[in-house]
C-alpha cells in the first residue's frame, strides 16, 4: 500500500515537474498569438479579451516563429508581395480590420509554407483535388472539402461573407469569430482558423485526428481504413462504450460559436477522445455522437440530412436510439431548433441536457417551454458545467485549502440570485410566473427571517453558499444551476421544483443529500430545515460529498476536493451510465443500480472491487427507526405523471415527516432544549444569528449606506462584514460574509462583467478557467493571463489517463495534481 502510494506520488511529482517545465520553457503554440488572442487578457478573470489585433508585420513574424525562418531574401520578397497585394486592394498596411482581411494574410502565408502532411498522403491520393487543402480540409472518407468560415465552394476557393446572425450569439463579437478555439487544438496537425481546424494535407476531422491508413499496418483494419491519431499511441479503452463521432462539414457546427455559453458539446468531444472511447468504424459503434455547437447555429436539419445521406444504415439500425445529442440550452428539447420534418428524428435520440421538466406546466406558468421537455429513461440529465464557477469552487468545504482555512457555516439557508427574472432587479410580486416556478418569489418572504439570507446579488456566491448549511436550488428561466453549485460547495441543496428531474436522477437521490420539498409545502420550509437533527444532517453531508464528485467536471476543469481522484466525476458518471445502459438493454434507469453492482458502487463512490467493508459497518448506536420519507408521487398535485413510474424512489421531505420522525418540537426556532440549529455542528456561537429588523436587503435603487449607517445598524452579536477577499469597489454593506446590512446600488457599483456572469449566469468561457484540459491522454494547461496552452506529450489512455490539477490562482502554479483512474 505505502509502496503504491509513494509510487503514485513519485509519478505525480514527475508530472508536476513536466508541467512546470512546459509552462516555463516550452516552444509555444503561437496560433492564439497569431489571432491576437490573449494580448489583453485580464489578469483577474483570465478571460482573453478579443480586442487586440496584430499588425501585418507582427503576423509575418509570428508565422516565422511557427514554421521557421525563411531566408531573409525570401522573407523580404514575400513582404513586398503582400504590400503590393494590400496596395492593390486599396487597403492600408497595418492591422487587418476584419476576418476577411485576416484570412487573406493567413492564406497568403500558408500558401508559401511547406507544411507537414499525413503519412502516406500524396496529392494523387487526395479525395478532394489539389486546391482544397490550400483553403480547407478534405474529409478523406467522403471526399468533401470542409471550409473555414469565410470560404465556400467545392474546394473552398470562393471567399464569402458569412452572416453573423446565422452563426454567432453576439453581433458585436462577430467579426472576431475567427479567434474561436479549436477542438483539441487540432492535435498539432493544423491551424485553428476561427474554430475550424485547417488540417495539414491528409489529416481531417474537426480536430485533425483522422487520416487514412493508405498502405495498411496503422490501425489493423487494412489499407484504406480511417485511423485515429495515427502514430500518436492512441489506445482504445477496452471497456467502451465505443462512440462514433460524426464529422459534419464545418458550416454545420464549427462555424458557430463552440465555447461561448455552455461548451458541453466540445468538452464531451475532447473527453470521449481522451478516454479512448472514440470509434472510427461505425459498424462497431455502440453509440453515435451528433455534435452540436453552443445553442443557435446548430443546423440540425442539415445534420440529420447528412446522416441519412451518408450513414443511413447506421441510423436505421436502431432508429436512432443509439444516437446522442447535446442540448445545453435553458429549455433542452423544448428549445426546438429543427423543423417539423426532423421531430421524429430528435424524438428518438438520447438528449444530453440540463432542463428536466417532465410534465406540461405551460398553462400555469404562461411559458410554452415549461412543458414535457425531458424524456426519462432515454435522455440524460447532465449537470450544468458552470466552468466559470471553478475559481469560486475553491470555497468548497472539502477543498485541500480547508485544512488551513476551514469554512464556518454561518447561515442556515441562503439564496443569492435574481428573484423575478434573469438578471432582473424586480421584486415580488413578480410579473413572470414561470421564473423559477415562482419559488424564488415565495422564498423572498423569508428574507427577514433570522438564519435566512435571501439576496439578489452577492459578491462571492461560492463563499456565500459554502457558509450556508442549506442552499436553495430553484430553477431559473429554464434549468437552474444552483443545485449543482450548492452540492459542489458542500451546501445541502433545497429542491423545490415538482416534476423537474435533477442532474443524474434517478442514479442520485437528491433527497438523500439535500432536501426536496414539494412546492405546495414551501410555506413549511423553515420548519423543515430547522427540524432536521444534527445526525440527519451529518448523514446527508456524507452523501453530499459523493454527489459533489459526480456533479463536478473535475477531469475537465481541475481537481476540487481533498483526496479526490476524479474517477467519479461528471464525465466518468456519464460514461458509466452509457456503458451500463448498453449492458442492460431495456432495463429502466431506476433499476440499473439494482442489476449492476459495479454501477451501484460507482454511484456510491466506492471502488467496485474494494475488499474493505468498512463503509458497511455502522458504528453509530442504534436509534429508534424513523418513518420512511414520503414518496414524491403522493405529494404531487399532478394526477398522472410519468415521474411515478420513472422515479419511483424519489422522496420528499415534509413538515409532517419532520414531526413524525423527530418529534413535535422539531423545526421550531426558539424551543428550549429542542433547538436543532443550536445542536447543529458547527456550534451555535459560530452561527451568525442576526436581528432581522435592521437588515436591509439588496436593492438596486437605493443609495449605498455610509459606514456610519452600517455601524449604527449593527447590533452586538451581529457578524461584522469582513473586508478581506471582497472584490474592490464592492460596498462594505453588501458583503456576503454577513447578511447584507445595506443596499447594493447597481448604478454606483457596477459589478465587473465577469462577476455579474458568475452570480447570474452560467456562461462558460474556457479562458475564464484555470485548470488542465485532458487532450488525447496528453494534457494542456491554461491559466489566467497566460492564455497559451502548453501541451504535454501523449500518454497512453489505456491504463492511466492522468492529470487534472488545482492551480493556485494567485501564482498560476499547480497546487495539487490528481492522478485520474481509468474510467
Ligand atoms: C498559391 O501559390 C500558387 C503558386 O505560388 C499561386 O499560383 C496561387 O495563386 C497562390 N494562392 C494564393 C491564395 O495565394
Ligand atoms: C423513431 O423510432 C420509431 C420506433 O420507436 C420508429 O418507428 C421511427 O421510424 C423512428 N424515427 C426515425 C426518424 O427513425
Ligand atoms: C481491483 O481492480 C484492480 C484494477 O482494476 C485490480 O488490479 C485488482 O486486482 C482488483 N482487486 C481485486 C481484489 O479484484
Ligand atoms: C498560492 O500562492 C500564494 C503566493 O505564493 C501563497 O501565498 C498562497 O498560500 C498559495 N495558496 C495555496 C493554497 O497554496
Amino acid at each position: 500500500m505505502s509502496f503504491q502510494l509513494s509510487q503514485r506520488w513519485f509519478h505525480q511529482i514527475i508530472i508536476l515537474q513536466m508541467l512546470v517545465a512546459w509552462a516555463q520553457g516550452s516552444k509555444k503554440d503561437l496560433f492564439e498569438e497569431l489571432w491576437g488572442l490573449g494580448k489583453s487578457a485580464s489578469k483577474q478573470s483570465g478571460r482573453r479579451v478579443l480586442s487586440h489585433d496584430l499588425t501585418m508585420d507582427e503576423i509575418f513574424n509570428y508565422w516565422q516563429k511557427m514554421y521557421g525562418r525563411w531566408p531573409s531574401a525570401t522573407f523580404e520578397q514575400y513582404l513586398a508581395e503582400y504590400r503590393q497585394r494590400v496596395d492593390g486592394a486599396g487597403r492600408s498596411w497595418g492591422t487587418p480590420k476584419t476576418d476577411e482581411e485576416l484570412l487573406d494574410i493567413y492564406y497568403f502565408l500558408r500558401n508559401r509554407t511547406q507544411v507537414p502532411h499525413a503519412p502516406g498522403w500524396t496529392p494523387e491520393r487526395d479525395k478532394c483535388g489539389p486546391v482544397c487543402h490550400l483553403y480547407g480540409t478534405c474529409n478523406q472518407e467522403l471526399g468533401i472539402c470542409g471550409c473555414p468560415r469565410g470560404r465556400k465552394g467545392p474546394d473552398c476557393a470562393t471567399p464569402v461573407r458569412t452572416s453573423c446572425q446565422e452563426y454567432c450569439l453576439y453581433d458585436d463579437e462577430c467579426h472576431r469569430i475567427i479567434r474561436e478555439w479549436c477542438i483539441n487544438e487540432c492535435n498539432g496537425r493544423g491551424t485553428c482558423v476561427g474554430g475550424v481546424c485547417h488540417c495539414y494535407p491528409g489529416y481531417f476531422g474537426a480536430d485533425c485526428s483522422l487520416s487514412i491508413d493508405y498502405d495498411g499496418g496503422q490501425g489493423g483494419r487494412g489499407p484504406g481504413a480511417t485511423v485515429l491519431l495515427a502514430g500518436l499511441g492512441y489506445t482504445d479503452n477496452p471497456r467502451g462504450p465505443r462512440i462514433y463521432m460524426y464529422e459534419f462539414p464545418p458550416e454545420m457546427n464549427l462555424w458557430g460559436q463552440l465555447w461561448v455559453d455552455r461548451p458541453l458539446n466540445v468538452i464531451l468531444w475532447e473527453r470521449f477522445m481522451s478516454l479512448g472511447l472514440r470509434e472510427v468504424d461505425p459498424a462497431k459503434a455502440d453509440y453515435f455522437f451528433i455534435p452540436g455547437c453552443a445553442r443557435r447555429c446548430n443546423k440540425w436539419d442539415e445534420k440529420f440530412q447528412f446522416i441519412i445521406e451518408h450513414y443511413g444504415q447506421y441510423w436505421n439500425r436502431n432508429h436512432g436510439r443509439d444516437h446522442i445529442m447535446t442540448h445545453p440550452g435553458d429549455w433542452g428539447r423544448c428549445e426546438r431548433s429543427w423543423t417539423d420534418t426532423f421531430d421524429s428524428f430528435v424524438a428518438n435520440v438520447t438528449m444530453l441536457q440540463h432542463w428536466g421538466i417532465t410534465v406540461d406546466r405551460s398553462t400555469e406558468t404562461h411559458h410554452a417551454l415549461f412543458n414535457s421537455c425531458y424524456i426519462p429513461n432515454q435522455d440524460i440529465l447532465i449537470p450544468p458545467m458552470c466552468g466559470d464557477m471553478y475559481w469560486q469552487y475553491e470555497n468548497n468545504v472539502w477543498h485541500p485549502y480547508r485544512r488551513h482555512s476551514p469554512i464556518l457555516k454561518t447561515t442556515l439557508a441562503s439564496l443569492a440570485g435574481s428573484i423575478c427574472g434573469w438578471n432582473s432587479a424586480e421584486e415580488p410580486p413578480c410579473r413572470k410566473r414561470y421564473y423559477s416556478l415562482g419559488v424564488r418569489a415565495a422564498l423572498w418572504q423569508l428574507r427577514d427571517t433570522p438564519g435566512f439570507q435571501i439576496a439578489k446579488r452577492v459578491p462571492n456566491i461560492g463563499q456565500s453558499m459554502a457558509e450556508s448549511e442549506f442552499c436553495f436550488a430553484p430553477t431559473g428561466a429554464g434549468y437552474g444551476k444552483r443545485n449543482v453549485i450548492s452540492v459542489t460547495l458542500g451546501c445541502m441543496p433545497v429542491i423545490i421544483s415538482d416534476h423537474v428531474t435533477q442532474p443524474y436522477e434517478p442514479f442520485l437521490n437528491w433527497n438523500e443529500f439535500g432536501v426536496w420539498i414539494p412546492e405546495s409545502d414551501v410555506k413549511d420550509t423553515e420548519v423543515i430545515l430547522r427540524g432536521l437533527t444534527p445526525q440527519q444532517k451529518a448523514e446527508k453531508m456524507e452523501k453530499l460529498y459523493c454527489a459533489a464528485r459526480h456533479l463536478s467536471f473535475t477531469t475537465v476543469y481541475g481537481g476540487l476536493f481533498e483526496g479526490d481522484t476524479g474517477e467519479f466525476d461528471a464525465v466518468a458518471t456519464l460514461v458509466h451510465i452509457l456503458r451500463t445502459r448498453k449492458r442492460h438493454p431495456g432495463v429502466p434507469d431506476h433499476k440499473l443500480m439494482e442489476v449492476d453492482p459495479e454501477f451501484a458502487d460507482l454511484m456510491a463512490c466506492k471502488h467496485h472491487n474494494s475488499t474493505t467493508a468498512a463503509t458497511d459497518i455502522d458504528e453509530t448506536p442504534a436509534r429508534p427507526p424513523t418513518p420512511p420519507l414520503p414518496l414524491a408521487g403522493i405529494t404531487s398535485k399532478v394526477q398522472t405523471t410519468i415521474d411515478d413510474e420513472a422515479y419511483p424512489q424519489r422522496t420528499v421531505t415534509t413538515a409532517h415527516w419532520i414531526k413524525d420522525a423527530n418529534g413535535k418540537e422539531a423545526g421550531q426556532r426558539d424551543s428550549s432544549g429542542g433547538d436543532m440549529v443550536a445542536q447543529a455542528s458547527p456550534p451555535p456561537r459560530q452561527l451568525c444569528l442576526f436581528n432581522g429588523d435592521v437588515v436591509l436587503y439588496a436593492d438596486h435603487e437605493v443609495p449605498e449606506p455610509s459606514d456610519i449607517t452600517i455601524k449604527r445598524d449593527m447590533r452586538p452579536g451581529q457578524c461584522m462584514p469582513r473586508n478581506g477577499n471582497r472584490p474592490s469597489g464592492f460596498p462594505p454593506g453588501g458583503s456576503i460574509m454577513c447578511p447584507p446590512t445595506g443596499p447594493i446600488t447597481k448604478q454606483k457599483y457596477r459589478l465587473p462583467r465577469e462577476l455579474v456572469h458568475t452570480t447570474h449566469h452560467c456562461v462558460n468561457h474556457p479562458p475564464l478557467l484555470t485548470g488542465l484540459r485532458v487532450i488525447n491522454g496528453a494534457a494542456a494547461r491554461w491559466s489566467p493571463g497566460q492564455p497559451i496552452i502548453h501541451t504535454l506529450p501523449t500518454l497512453p489512455t489505456k491504463d492511466s489517463v492522468l492529470l487534472a490539477a488545482n492551480f493556485n490562482t494567485s501564482t498560476q502554479l499547480p497546487a495539487g495534481l490528481l492522478a485520474l483512474r481509468p474510467v
